[in-house]
């Protein structure tokens, strides 16, 4: 197992990114499928990637919050990232996740989200927390509807129409 474990369940744990996840990240991203609803795209390059752990992914972990990398308990293989976001402008904090394609369908997202909401709200002590999801998105909605999460409303969301979940 890997440093810096915040969370466990049944079949994954959930740790801090470094710099050294930099390649994964553009792993990750490089998929457009993948990234189809996420809003952003590929990540460029190492420079790129180091840049967004840094000004976008390390400062939330001063919050005890952030995107955690998520890994296989069995083999230790990096799936995606699952976790929250402090969201200033709309004072919110955000559940957020994405992983590997070939992992897809077997029930991690609805695992590690259950496990990042109840830490959320059992250790941080949040009043609650949100999540948006593109309409087109399906599989999104369907494990926000699945950890308990209800919809509120449509958002224009980087010029599409998102669905946005509340816990509470
Ligand atoms: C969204 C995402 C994280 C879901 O991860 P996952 O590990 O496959 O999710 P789970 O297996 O826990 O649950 C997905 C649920 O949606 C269902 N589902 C999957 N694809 C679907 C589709 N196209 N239409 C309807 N339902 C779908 C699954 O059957 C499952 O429900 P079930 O357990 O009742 O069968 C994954 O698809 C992903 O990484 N997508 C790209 C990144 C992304 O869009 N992130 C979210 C941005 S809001």
């Amino acid at each position: 197992m890997k440093n810096n474990i915040i969370l466990s369940t049944k079949r994954l744990y959930l740790r801090e990114l470094t710099l050294e996840d930099a390649q994964l990240l553009i792993d990750l991203n490089s998929d457009p499928e993948v990234t189809r609803y996420t809003g952003d795209g590929a990540v460029k390059d190492l420079e790129d990637s180091k840049r967004i752990l840094i000004d976008i992914i390390f400062p939330q972990y001063l919050n005890e919050m952030g995107r955690w990398a998520v890994h296989l308990k069995a083999d230790d293989e990096f799936i995606g990232w699952c976790g929250l976001k402090y969201q200033a402008e709309q004072d919110e904090v955000d559940l957020g996740y994405r992983f590997f394609k070939k992992h897809w369908n077997k029930g991690y997202a609805v695992e590690s989200a259950k496990a990042v909401i109840d830490y959320g709200i059992n250790i941080l002590k949040l009043k609650n927390i949100i999540a948006r999801a593109a309409k087109e998105n399906k599989a999104s909605i369907n494990v926000l509807k699945k950890i308990g999460m209800k919809y509120l409303s449509v958002e224009m969301c980087c010029h599409d129409p998102a669905e946005k979940y509340t816990l509470k």
